[in-house]
């Protein structure tokens, strides 16, 4: 993560909402809590979704994820105007950074492993 990268995303006040349940790159990586290490893994890493997703759509997602996306496990924030405005800007900046090498987002295996016990069960 290039430093002026990583001074904007400290700089960003609503991304510290997402973070809380969001990894970012090597920004923040997600803790695993050892008592449930099947179930931390549901929020993807916040560089990856940047990489991939539009830009409207990601900025309206935000402001409804379970209406744009039926069964989403993110809740819908109540993110204002201003925050989803900072929040566009970011993403455009990321994308700017890939598209000019300066970011490698690094895509890791979904850590997903086959459910064993009661939960297995259909
Ligand atoms: C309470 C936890 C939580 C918070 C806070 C949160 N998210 Fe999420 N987010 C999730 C989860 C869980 C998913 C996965 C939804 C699913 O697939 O069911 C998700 C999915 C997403 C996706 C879709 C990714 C994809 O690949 O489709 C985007 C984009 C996203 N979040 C952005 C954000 C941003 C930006 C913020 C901060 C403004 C934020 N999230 C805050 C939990 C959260």
């Amino acid at each position: 993560m290039p430093a002026p990268l990583g001074r904007e995303i400290a700089a960003t006040g609503s991304m510290g909402i997402c973070l809380g349940c969001h990894g970012f790159g090597d920004y923040r990586q997600v803790p695993i809590p050892a008592d449930e290490p099947a179930a931390y893994a549901f929020a993807p890493d916040l560089l990856l979704a940047m990489e991939k997703l539009e830009t409207n759509y990601f900025i309206n997602y935000l402001r409804d994820p379970p209406y744009l996306q039926p069964g989403s496990r993110m809740p819908k924030l109540a993110l204002n105007k201003q925050q989803l405005e900072e929040l566009r800007e970011l993403v455009l900046t990321v994308k700017e950074a890939i598209a000019a090498g300066q970011l490698q987002p690094v895509h890791n295996y979904y850590r997903m492993q086959k459910r064993t016990g009661e939960a297995a069960k259909p």
